[in-house]
């Protein structure tokens, strides 16, 4: 399978006093301006703090959401309190045509810009908005792994604005590929594959790409279910794609054929009626006709468990249950359990499952943590990075 091994030469930079415009993802989930996960956050101090330590003026660029315009709760400004706690001194530009003035009397200030998506060219691949945030510095660097399967135009426009050795990637990039790489270079085996989650959509490349690698998938809600059905299963009103059924009938025959073993759990965690109902646990073949399948039920704990103790290689992707219903997160409490406690090469990814094992005190249990959602799936999928061109 393809891979990308990329080195960030950030560490032997010296920029001079010059101005970093440091495309960052800090896409973190935010409600009434509250930061309700910060692990995106977390991982890009070090490329800050580097950035600064080899005398380079810090301008943040990011998104957050999927904003249709100007929208206060999804302003980076939001931020701003997030990187002052931690001794950061910032300053904050909404106006993208002021930002190449800013004089930086501060060198140790960092300039954030505002949320990237409120301009409509970041996302219309717009040669005057790349030009716009190019001019605001004299440096380029790329520490945006979990965008850069989008082509939005200041992942992939705006670095070839920059001579090739004033465009960089950070160290986030750099790190996030050797641990992926690991997944797909030689892994050791067995290699068990977790998937929940909803959007299979997103998930089936992945796991029909990963049919060459891998010994055993697990499939967990709410992902499972569309597989489910298409084996003419029960799955009561849980979350299926109908538009998917084929695609998931093919990806078992594959399996089959590739002598992969997709394991279904055999009991679930149900709610009734709507994902809010009363919760029970049903075996798989009694699956009511009014129940939404949220977890795996307490069989299954154990039945993965026994799968992910003689791993020698696990990822997991997709989130089961929900946060504000805590009493629906055991399912997933009994898998990380499981996968801390096994001698596998352990990686997580995705922005819900990583909240997900942050919350449940699992955060520093895995090998590693993906800060990417999407892009992570994309590369383990065999498809192309679009943000990567710029540097390979
Ligand atoms: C993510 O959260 O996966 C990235 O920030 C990309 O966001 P997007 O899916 O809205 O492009």
């Amino acid at each position: 399978m393809k891979q990308i091994s990329l080195r960030s030469t950030l560490a032997a930079q010296d920029f001079n006093n010059k101005r970093v415009l440091l495309r960052v993802d800090m896409n973190v989930p935010l409600e009434n301006g509250v930061i309700l996960n910060d692990y995106r956050l977390q991982a890009i101090l070090p490329t800050i703090d580097l950035i600064q330590e080899k005398n380079g003026k810090v301008i943040l660029a990011s998104h957050i959401g999927r904003p249709k315009g100007a929208d206060s709760n999804l302003s980076t400004k939001n931020l701003l309190p997030w990187f002052q706690e931690r001794g950061y001194t910032m300053d904050f530009e909404p106006d993208l045509e002021e930002a190449p003035r800013y004089s930086f009397e501060n060198s140790d200030t960092i300039l954030l810009l505002e949320n990237l998506r409120f301009f409509p060219g970041e996302k219309t691949y717009d040669e005057i908005f790349a030009k716009q945030l190019a001019d605001c510095a004299d440096y380029y660097v790329q520490d945006a792994f979990a965008v850069l399967h989008r082509s939005d135009t200041s992942v992939t426009l705006t670095p070839h604005l920059f001579e090739k050795d004033h465009r960089l990637i950070g160290p986030l990039v750099e790190k996030e590929l050797v641990h992926l790489n690991k997944l797909i270079a030689d892994p050791k085996k067995p290699f068990v594959l977790i998937i929940g989650g909803g959007k299979i959509t997103s998930k089936l490349p992945l796991l029909l790409n990963m049919l060459d690698l891998v010994d055993t998938i697990l499939l967990c809600p709410a992902a499972v279910f569309t597989p489910l059905k298409s084996l003419g299963k029960p799955v009561g009103k849980s979350l299926v794609d109908d538009k998917k059924l084929n695609e998931c009938k093919e990806l078992l025959s594959e399996a089959e054929k590739k002598n992969v073993t997709i394991m279904f759990p055999v009991d679930y965690q149900v709610a009734d009626q709507t994902i809010d109902g009363p919760l029970s646990a049903v075996d798989a073949d009694a699956f009511p006709e009014n129940a939404v399948g949220v977890s795996i039920g307490p069989k299954t704990a154990e039945l993965f468990a026994q799968e992910i103790k003689s791993a020698g290689t696990i990822f997991y992707n997709g989130a089961m249950g929900f946060h504000h219903r805590p009493d629906t997160l055991e399912g997933m409490r009994s898998v990380f359990q499981a996968m801390q406690a096994s001698n596998a090469y352990t990686v997580v990814g995705g922005g819900d499952s990583i909240t997900t094992a942050q919350r449940l005190g699992f955060g520093d249990a895995f090998n590693f943590c993906s800060t990417g959602g999407g892009a992570t799936l994309t590369y383990l999928s065999g498809h192309e990075l679009p943000g990567l061109s710029p540097f390979v």
